[in-house]
Protein backbone atom coordinates (compact mmCIF):
# COMPACT_ATOMS: atom_id res chain seq x y z
CA UNK A 1 0.00 0.00 0.00
CA UNK A 2 1.42 3.16 -0.72
CA UNK A 3 1.19 5.86 2.13
CA UNK A 4 2.26 9.60 2.60
CA UNK A 5 2.70 11.47 5.44
CA UNK A 6 2.31 15.30 4.95
CA UNK A 7 4.73 16.83 7.41
CA UNK A 8 7.66 15.86 9.07
CA UNK A 9 7.93 16.90 12.62
CA UNK A 10 7.91 14.96 15.60
CA UNK A 11 4.54 12.84 14.52
CA UNK A 12 4.95 12.66 10.91
CA UNK A 13 8.11 11.56 11.53
CA UNK A 14 7.27 8.92 14.19
CA UNK A 15 3.98 7.83 12.39
CA UNK A 16 5.92 7.65 8.45
CA UNK A 17 8.60 5.53 9.48
CA UNK A 18 6.58 3.07 12.06
CA UNK A 19 4.31 2.37 9.23
CA UNK A 20 7.30 1.69 7.05
CA UNK A 21 8.54 -0.85 9.66
CA UNK A 22 5.01 -2.29 9.18
CA UNK A 23 5.78 -2.97 5.59
CA UNK A 24 4.16 -0.04 3.75
CA UNK A 25 5.59 2.08 1.16
CA UNK A 26 6.02 5.38 2.77
CA UNK A 27 6.87 8.82 1.93
CA UNK A 28 7.07 11.24 4.15
CA UNK A 29 7.20 14.87 2.84
CA UNK A 30 7.69 18.36 4.58
CA UNK A 31 8.31 21.53 2.71
CA UNK A 32 11.44 21.97 4.92
CA UNK A 33 13.86 21.28 2.03
CA UNK A 34 16.81 21.11 4.43
CA UNK A 35 15.18 18.75 6.78
CA UNK A 36 13.98 16.49 3.87
CA UNK A 37 17.78 16.58 2.66
CA UNK A 38 19.48 15.79 5.94
CA UNK A 39 16.38 12.92 6.45
CA UNK A 40 17.47 11.59 3.35
CA UNK A 41 21.07 11.29 3.91
CA UNK A 42 19.90 9.29 7.00
CA UNK A 43 20.38 12.02 9.21
CA UNK A 44 17.45 12.48 11.79
CA UNK A 45 16.48 16.35 12.81
CA UNK A 46 14.84 15.43 16.56
CA UNK A 47 15.86 13.63 19.07
CA UNK A 48 13.66 10.23 19.51
CA UNK A 49 15.07 6.76 20.99
CA UNK A 50 15.49 3.83 18.69
CA UNK A 51 14.16 6.97 15.36
CA UNK A 52 17.43 7.07 13.76
CA UNK A 53 17.92 3.16 13.27
CA UNK A 54 14.89 2.76 12.13
CA UNK A 55 15.09 5.30 9.49
CA UNK A 56 18.27 3.81 8.30
CA UNK A 57 16.78 0.20 8.17
CA UNK A 58 13.49 1.44 6.09
CA UNK A 59 15.83 4.12 3.96
CA UNK A 60 17.84 1.04 3.01
CA UNK A 61 15.27 -1.18 2.47
CA UNK A 62 13.92 0.87 -0.13
CA UNK A 63 10.29 1.10 2.25
CA UNK A 64 10.98 4.55 3.32
CA UNK A 65 11.58 7.59 0.84
CA UNK A 66 11.40 11.77 2.12
CA UNK A 67 10.50 14.76 -0.85
CA UNK A 68 9.52 17.93 -1.16
CA UNK A 69 7.12 16.91 -3.95
CA UNK A 70 4.07 17.24 -2.02
CA UNK A 71 1.95 16.56 -5.48
CA UNK A 72 3.81 13.59 -6.77
CA UNK A 73 3.22 12.18 -3.04
CA UNK A 74 -0.52 12.76 -2.88
CA UNK A 75 -1.02 11.05 -6.23
CA UNK A 76 0.58 8.22 -6.00
CA UNK A 77 -0.68 7.05 -2.68
CA UNK A 78 -3.90 5.40 -1.34
CA UNK A 79 -3.43 6.80 1.80
CA UNK A 80 -2.49 10.80 2.66
CA UNK A 81 -1.78 11.60 6.46
CA UNK A 82 -1.98 14.87 7.66
CA UNK A 83 0.35 15.77 10.31
CA UNK A 84 1.47 19.27 10.02
CA UNK A 85 1.44 22.01 12.77
CA UNK A 86 -1.54 23.22 14.35
CA UNK A 87 -0.04 25.62 16.73
CA UNK A 88 -1.67 28.02 19.17
CA UNK A 89 -2.52 31.32 17.59
CA UNK A 90 -2.51 34.45 19.85
CA UNK A 91 -6.05 34.13 21.12
CA UNK A 92 -5.59 30.49 22.06
CA UNK A 93 -7.41 29.04 18.75
CA UNK A 94 -5.74 26.13 16.72
CA UNK A 95 -4.78 27.42 13.71
CA UNK A 96 -5.31 25.29 11.27
CA UNK A 97 -3.82 27.21 8.02
CA UNK A 98 -1.21 24.01 7.58
CA UNK A 99 -4.06 21.60 7.68
CA UNK A 100 -5.71 23.55 4.82
CA UNK A 101 -2.82 24.75 3.05
CA UNK A 102 -2.19 20.48 2.57
CA UNK A 103 -6.11 20.48 1.79
CA UNK A 104 -5.57 22.90 -0.97
CA UNK A 105 -3.15 20.88 -2.78
CA UNK A 106 -4.98 17.69 -2.26
CA UNK A 107 -8.14 19.44 -4.05
CA UNK A 108 -5.53 19.62 -7.16
CA UNK A 109 -4.14 16.31 -7.43
CA UNK A 110 -6.84 14.05 -6.32
CA UNK A 111 -7.35 11.94 -9.24
CA UNK A 112 -8.74 9.25 -7.84
CA UNK A 113 -10.56 7.80 -4.56
CA UNK A 114 -8.11 8.98 -1.74
CA UNK A 115 -8.60 8.07 2.09
CA UNK A 116 -7.27 11.41 3.99
CA UNK A 117 -6.31 10.37 7.37
CA UNK A 118 -6.06 14.03 9.70
CA UNK A 119 -3.14 13.13 12.34
CA UNK A 120 -3.13 16.38 13.15
CA UNK A 121 -4.32 17.39 16.76
CA UNK A 122 -7.41 19.88 15.30
CA UNK A 123 -10.55 20.83 16.90
CA UNK A 124 -13.64 19.54 17.03
CA UNK A 125 -15.68 19.54 13.58
CA UNK A 126 -12.35 20.39 11.04
CA UNK A 127 -13.11 16.75 9.77
CA UNK A 128 -16.75 18.40 8.69
CA UNK A 129 -15.01 21.25 7.44
CA UNK A 130 -12.38 20.08 5.48
CA UNK A 131 -14.99 17.63 3.64
CA UNK A 132 -16.89 20.58 2.50
CA UNK A 133 -13.83 22.48 1.79
CA UNK A 134 -12.45 19.31 -0.54
CA UNK A 135 -15.93 19.05 -2.02
CA UNK A 136 -15.97 22.13 -3.10
CA UNK A 137 -12.48 23.22 -4.60
CA UNK A 138 -11.30 19.92 -5.98
CA UNK A 139 -10.56 20.10 -9.18
CA UNK A 140 -11.62 15.93 -10.44
CA UNK A 141 -15.10 14.62 -8.93
CA UNK A 142 -13.29 11.77 -7.10
CA UNK A 143 -14.65 10.07 -4.32
CA UNK A 144 -12.67 10.40 -0.92
CA UNK A 145 -12.73 10.11 3.07
CA UNK A 146 -11.86 11.83 5.96
CA UNK A 147 -10.56 9.92 8.60
CA UNK A 148 -9.86 11.24 11.97
CA UNK A 149 -6.95 9.24 13.74
CA UNK A 150 -5.37 11.76 16.80
CA UNK A 151 -2.05 10.45 17.74
CA UNK A 152 -1.38 9.61 21.23
CA UNK A 153 2.17 9.32 21.15
CA UNK A 154 4.69 10.74 23.80
CA UNK A 155 7.86 12.33 22.86
CA UNK A 156 10.85 10.90 24.36
CA UNK A 157 9.23 7.62 23.86
CA UNK A 158 7.53 8.14 20.64
CA UNK A 159 8.70 5.28 18.82
CA UNK A 160 7.62 3.29 21.53
CA UNK A 161 4.66 4.58 21.99
CA UNK A 162 3.61 3.96 18.38
CA UNK A 163 4.40 0.44 18.35
CA UNK A 164 3.00 -0.04 21.55
CA UNK A 165 -0.28 2.13 22.11
CA UNK A 166 -2.63 2.13 24.93
CA UNK A 167 -5.39 2.63 21.72
CA UNK A 168 -6.54 3.78 18.10
CA UNK A 169 -8.84 5.87 17.56
CA UNK A 170 -10.30 5.83 14.22
CA UNK A 171 -13.05 8.26 13.63
CA UNK A 172 -15.15 8.36 10.14
CA UNK A 173 -18.71 7.72 8.38
CA UNK A 174 -17.42 5.48 5.92
CA UNK A 175 -16.91 1.59 6.30
CA UNK A 176 -14.66 1.22 3.69
CA UNK A 177 -12.06 3.88 4.91
CA UNK A 178 -12.29 2.48 8.48
CA UNK A 179 -11.18 -0.99 6.90
CA UNK A 180 -8.33 0.61 5.30
CA UNK A 181 -7.06 2.49 8.22
CA UNK A 182 -7.31 -0.64 10.57
CA UNK A 183 -5.88 -2.69 7.38
CA UNK A 184 -3.03 0.15 8.27
CA UNK A 185 -2.57 -0.49 11.55
CA UNK A 186 -3.03 -4.51 11.24
CA UNK A 187 0.42 -5.06 13.39
CA UNK A 188 -1.69 -3.45 16.00
CA UNK A 189 -4.44 -5.23 15.82
CA UNK A 190 -2.33 -8.63 15.99
CA UNK A 191 -0.71 -7.43 19.59
CA UNK A 192 -4.52 -7.00 21.17
CA UNK A 193 -4.68 -3.02 20.79
CA UNK A 194 -7.69 -1.91 21.26
CA UNK A 195 -9.40 -0.04 18.63
CA UNK A 196 -12.46 2.36 19.14
CA UNK A 197 -14.36 2.88 16.11
CA UNK A 198 -16.42 6.15 16.09
CA UNK A 199 -17.72 9.44 14.17
CA UNK A 200 -14.85 11.87 13.53
CA UNK A 201 -16.21 14.70 16.17
CA UNK A 202 -15.80 11.70 18.93
CA UNK A 203 -11.88 10.94 17.40
CA UNK A 204 -11.19 14.85 17.34
CA UNK A 205 -12.88 15.53 20.92
CA UNK A 206 -10.79 12.19 22.33
CA UNK A 207 -7.63 13.46 21.72
CA UNK A 208 -8.29 17.03 23.83
CA UNK A 209 -10.11 15.17 26.50
CA UNK A 210 -6.93 12.88 27.28
CA UNK A 211 -4.60 15.84 26.68
CA UNK A 212 -6.69 17.90 29.39
CA UNK A 213 -7.20 15.06 31.62
CA UNK A 214 -3.60 14.83 32.10
CA UNK A 215 -3.05 18.67 32.40
CA UNK A 216 -5.80 18.38 35.05
CA UNK A 217 -3.70 15.70 36.95
CA UNK A 218 -0.22 17.76 36.90
CA UNK A 219 -2.17 21.39 38.07
CA UNK A 220 -3.56 19.50 40.45
CA UNK A 221 -0.58 17.22 41.82
CA UNK A 222 1.45 20.90 41.60
CA UNK A 223 -1.73 22.17 44.03
CA UNK A 224 -1.22 19.79 46.28
CA UNK A 225 2.14 19.96 46.59
CA UNK A 226 1.62 23.51 47.03
CA UNK A 227 -0.36 22.51 49.84
CA UNK A 228 2.11 19.98 51.32
CA UNK A 229 4.34 23.16 51.84
CA UNK A 230 2.64 24.69 54.05
CA UNK A 231 1.56 21.84 55.88
CA UNK A 232 5.12 20.14 56.45
CA UNK A 233 3.91 17.11 54.48
CA UNK A 234 5.41 15.18 52.02
CA UNK A 235 4.00 15.10 48.38
CA UNK A 236 5.97 12.25 47.00
CA UNK A 237 4.57 10.13 49.83
CA UNK A 238 0.88 11.82 49.42
CA UNK A 239 1.31 11.02 45.24
CA UNK A 240 2.20 7.34 46.25
CA UNK A 241 -0.69 6.74 48.34
CA UNK A 242 -3.15 8.26 45.63
CA UNK A 243 -2.01 6.92 42.84
CA UNK A 244 -1.74 3.34 44.48
CA UNK A 245 -5.79 3.60 43.72
CA UNK A 246 -6.48 2.05 41.01
CA UNK A 247 -9.54 4.59 40.33
CA UNK A 248 -6.70 7.48 39.58
CA UNK A 249 -3.56 5.44 39.12
CA UNK A 250 0.02 6.21 39.32
CA UNK A 251 1.13 8.30 36.47
CA UNK A 252 1.32 12.10 36.09
CA UNK A 253 1.40 12.71 40.02
CA UNK A 254 4.61 14.16 39.61
CA UNK A 255 4.81 17.49 40.71
CA UNK A 256 7.26 19.86 39.45
CA UNK A 257 7.13 23.31 37.90
CA UNK A 258 4.37 22.77 35.77
CA UNK A 259 3.36 20.87 32.43
CA UNK A 260 5.07 22.41 28.92
CA UNK A 261 5.85 20.81 25.22
CA UNK A 262 4.11 21.50 22.16
CA UNK A 263 0.44 19.87 23.03
CA UNK A 264 -1.23 20.01 26.67
CA UNK A 265 -0.59 23.67 27.23
CA UNK A 266 -2.23 24.41 23.08
CA UNK A 267 -4.80 21.65 23.54
CA UNK A 268 -5.91 22.66 27.22
CA UNK A 269 -6.83 25.84 25.44
CA UNK A 270 -7.83 24.72 22.13
CA UNK A 271 -10.48 22.79 24.10
CA UNK A 272 -11.83 25.93 25.99
CA UNK A 273 -12.04 27.86 23.01
CA UNK A 274 -14.10 24.94 21.46
CA UNK A 275 -16.56 25.05 24.35
CA UNK A 276 -16.92 28.77 24.50
CA UNK A 277 -17.99 28.76 21.01
CA UNK A 278 -20.37 26.14 21.84
CA UNK A 279 -21.77 28.43 24.37
CA UNK A 280 -20.06 25.91 27.25
CA UNK A 281 -17.72 27.22 29.85
CA UNK A 282 -15.17 24.58 30.75
CA UNK A 283 -14.22 25.80 34.18
CA UNK A 284 -11.56 23.10 35.15
CA UNK A 285 -9.83 23.30 31.59
CA UNK A 286 -9.52 26.95 32.55
CA UNK A 287 -8.55 26.07 36.28
CA UNK A 288 -5.96 24.21 35.45
CA UNK A 289 -3.80 26.84 32.46
CA UNK A 290 -4.48 29.17 35.15
CA UNK A 291 -2.78 26.47 37.74
CA UNK A 292 0.67 25.85 35.58
CA UNK A 293 1.06 29.57 34.69
CA UNK A 294 1.22 30.15 38.65
CA UNK A 295 3.30 26.78 38.87
CA UNK A 296 6.16 28.57 37.09
CA UNK A 297 5.86 31.70 38.92
CA UNK A 298 5.87 29.72 42.14
CA UNK A 299 9.79 28.18 40.92
CA UNK A 300 10.93 32.06 40.69
CA UNK A 301 9.32 33.28 43.98
CA UNK A 302 11.06 30.27 46.09
CA UNK A 303 14.18 31.23 44.07
CA UNK A 304 13.78 34.59 44.74
CA UNK A 305 13.02 34.20 48.40
CA UNK A 306 16.20 31.46 48.65
CA UNK A 307 18.41 34.56 46.73
CA UNK A 308 16.76 37.37 48.50
CA UNK A 309 17.48 39.42 45.02
CA UNK A 310 18.20 37.99 41.81
CA UNK A 311 19.98 40.94 40.88
CA UNK A 312 23.64 40.26 39.86
CA UNK A 313 23.41 36.78 40.43
CA UNK A 314 24.23 33.83 38.95
CA UNK A 315 21.29 30.60 38.10
CA UNK A 316 22.39 27.64 37.03
CA UNK A 317 19.61 25.99 34.86
CA UNK A 318 19.70 22.31 34.20
CA UNK A 319 17.23 20.89 31.85
CA UNK A 320 16.05 23.13 28.73
CA UNK A 321 12.95 20.70 27.49
CA UNK A 322 10.41 20.43 28.41
CA UNK A 323 10.63 16.79 29.76
CA UNK A 324 13.66 14.15 29.12
CA UNK A 325 14.66 12.23 26.39
CA UNK A 326 13.60 14.88 23.57
CA UNK A 327 15.16 17.84 22.48
CA UNK A 328 12.07 19.77 22.25
CA UNK A 329 11.46 23.22 23.82
CA UNK A 330 8.25 24.56 22.91
CA UNK A 331 6.69 26.35 25.66
CA UNK A 332 9.43 24.18 28.25
CA UNK A 333 9.13 25.68 31.79
CA UNK A 334 12.32 25.93 32.01
CA UNK A 335 12.35 28.88 29.15
CA UNK A 336 9.16 30.92 31.18
CA UNK A 337 11.35 30.52 34.33
CA UNK A 338 14.76 31.54 32.51
CA UNK A 339 13.07 34.30 30.85
CA UNK A 340 11.43 35.70 34.05
CA UNK A 341 14.90 35.15 36.51
CA UNK A 342 16.86 37.56 33.46
CA UNK A 343 14.39 40.10 33.49
CA UNK A 344 14.83 40.67 37.20
CA UNK A 345 19.07 41.07 37.24
CA UNK A 346 20.38 37.21 37.33
CA UNK A 347 22.35 35.89 34.73
CA UNK A 348 21.52 32.43 33.63
CA UNK A 349 24.06 29.73 32.86
CA UNK A 350 22.53 26.94 30.99
CA UNK A 351 23.33 23.04 30.11
CA UNK A 352 21.01 20.65 28.79
CA UNK A 353 22.00 16.82 27.41
CA UNK A 354 20.86 17.55 23.98
CA UNK A 355 17.81 20.97 23.45
CA UNK A 356 20.98 23.86 23.96
CA UNK A 357 20.59 24.64 20.30
CA UNK A 358 17.10 24.25 20.71
CA UNK A 359 16.47 26.57 23.23
CA UNK A 360 19.41 28.94 21.77
CA UNK A 361 16.91 29.99 18.92
CA UNK A 362 14.27 31.20 21.32
CA UNK A 363 16.40 32.35 24.54
CA UNK A 364 19.28 34.64 23.05
CA UNK A 365 20.69 35.89 26.85
CA UNK A 366 21.85 32.75 28.19
CA UNK A 367 25.03 31.07 28.22
CA UNK A 368 25.03 27.56 27.29
CA UNK A 369 27.16 25.04 28.03
CA UNK A 370 28.47 22.03 26.89
CA UNK A 371 28.32 19.81 30.41
CA UNK A 372 26.52 20.09 33.79
CA UNK A 373 29.59 21.15 36.12
CA UNK A 374 30.71 23.92 33.64
CA UNK A 375 26.99 25.10 33.66
CA UNK A 376 27.34 25.79 37.60
CA UNK A 377 30.46 27.68 38.25
CA UNK A 378 30.40 30.30 39.82
CA UNK A 379 26.26 29.32 40.18
CA UNK A 380 24.67 31.37 43.64
CA UNK A 381 21.61 29.01 42.72
CA UNK A 382 21.26 25.52 40.66
CA UNK A 383 17.79 24.52 39.69
CA UNK A 384 17.11 21.44 38.39
CA UNK A 385 14.59 21.79 35.84
CA UNK A 386 14.31 18.75 33.75
CA UNK A 387 14.87 15.31 35.32
CA UNK A 388 16.98 14.09 32.59
CA UNK A 389 18.94 10.48 33.97
CA UNK A 390 22.31 11.90 33.64
CA UNK A 391 20.97 14.67 36.48
CA UNK A 392 19.86 11.93 38.71
CA UNK A 393 23.85 10.46 39.38
CA UNK A 394 25.31 14.01 39.37
CA UNK A 395 28.91 14.28 41.45
CA UNK A 396 27.49 16.99 44.23
CA UNK A 397 31.25 17.14 45.74
CA UNK A 398 32.09 18.51 41.99
CA UNK A 399 29.36 20.86 41.97
CA UNK A 400 29.91 21.88 45.56
CA UNK A 401 33.75 22.81 44.31
CA UNK A 402 32.48 25.21 41.51
CA UNK A 403 29.10 26.96 42.66
CA UNK A 404 29.61 30.83 44.22
CA UNK A 405 26.68 29.25 46.99
CA UNK A 406 25.66 26.11 47.53
CA UNK A 407 22.05 26.25 46.96
CA UNK A 408 20.00 23.55 44.99
CA UNK A 409 16.50 24.20 43.72
CA UNK A 410 14.85 20.15 42.93
CA UNK A 411 11.94 20.95 41.18
CA UNK A 412 11.55 17.54 40.13
CA UNK A 413 12.34 15.30 43.57
CA UNK A 414 15.04 14.00 41.97
CA UNK A 415 17.48 14.18 45.01
CA UNK A 416 17.49 12.99 48.85
CA UNK A 417 17.10 15.98 50.68
CA UNK A 418 18.70 14.95 53.76
CA UNK A 419 21.84 13.75 51.47
CA UNK A 420 22.25 17.26 50.03
CA UNK A 421 21.88 18.71 53.17
CA UNK A 422 24.29 16.90 55.19
CA UNK A 423 26.65 17.86 51.72
CA UNK A 424 26.81 21.40 52.96
CA UNK A 425 23.80 22.55 50.42
CA UNK A 426 20.75 24.16 51.07
CA UNK A 427 17.89 22.55 49.44
CA UNK A 428 14.04 23.29 48.17
CA UNK A 429 12.04 21.10 46.62
CA UNK A 430 8.61 20.54 45.45
CA UNK A 431 5.93 20.06 47.88
CA UNK A 432 8.56 18.51 50.37
CA UNK A 433 9.08 19.66 54.28
N1 LIG B 1 4.60 16.51 19.30
C1 LIG B 1 3.83 15.66 19.94
O1 LIG B 1 4.21 15.06 20.95
C2 LIG B 1 2.43 15.39 19.43
C3 LIG B 1 1.73 14.28 19.94
C4 LIG B 1 0.45 14.03 19.46
C5 LIG B 1 -0.12 14.88 18.52
N2 LIG B 1 0.58 15.97 18.07
C6 LIG B 1 -0.04 16.82 17.05
O2 LIG B 1 0.49 16.43 15.78
C7 LIG B 1 0.63 17.58 14.93
C8 LIG B 1 2.07 17.73 14.49
O3 LIG B 1 2.86 17.95 15.63
P1 LIG B 1 4.46 17.97 15.55
O4 LIG B 1 4.95 18.15 16.94
O5 LIG B 1 4.93 16.82 14.74
O6 LIG B 1 4.67 19.33 14.70
P2 LIG B 1 6.02 19.91 14.08
O7 LIG B 1 5.89 21.37 14.11
O8 LIG B 1 7.20 19.25 14.76
O9 LIG B 1 6.01 19.39 12.57
C9 LIG B 1 5.13 19.86 11.59
C10 LIG B 1 5.83 19.71 10.25
O10 LIG B 1 4.90 20.01 9.20
C11 LIG B 1 5.60 20.66 8.16
N3 LIG B 1 4.65 21.35 7.28
C12 LIG B 1 3.86 22.41 7.56
N4 LIG B 1 3.11 22.74 6.48
C13 LIG B 1 3.43 21.87 5.50
C14 LIG B 1 3.02 21.69 4.16
N5 LIG B 1 2.11 22.49 3.61
N6 LIG B 1 3.57 20.70 3.44
C15 LIG B 1 4.50 19.90 3.98
N7 LIG B 1 4.94 20.00 5.26
C16 LIG B 1 4.41 20.97 6.01
C17 LIG B 1 6.54 21.60 8.90
O11 LIG B 1 7.62 22.01 8.09
C18 LIG B 1 7.00 20.68 10.06
O12 LIG B 1 8.17 19.96 9.73
C19 LIG B 1 0.09 18.75 15.75
O13 LIG B 1 -1.26 18.94 15.46
C20 LIG B 1 0.27 18.30 17.18
O14 LIG B 1 -0.64 18.91 18.05
C21 LIG B 1 1.84 16.23 18.49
Amino acid sequence: MNICVIGTGYVGLVVGTCLADFGMNVTCVDKDKEKIDRLSRGEVPIYEIGLEEMIRRNLKLGRLHFSTDLDAAIERSLVVYIAVGTPEKDNGTADLSQVFEVATRICRKMTEYKVIVVKSTVPVGTAKKLREFIIEGREHNVEFDIISNPEFLREGTAVDDFLHPDRIVIGGDSERAMAIVRDVYRPLHLIDTPFINCSNETAELCKYAANTMLALKVSYINEIANLCERIGADVSQVAAAVGLDKRIGPHFLSPGPGFGGSCLPKDVKAIVDVAEQLGYDFKLAKASIEVNRIQQEVVVEKSRRLLGSFDGKVVCLLGLSFKPNTDDTREAPALVIARNILAEGAAINAYDPVANEEAARNLKDVHYFEDAYAACEGADLVIVTTDWNEFKHIDFSRVMGVVRTPNIYDTRNIYNPQTLREAGFTYLGTGRP
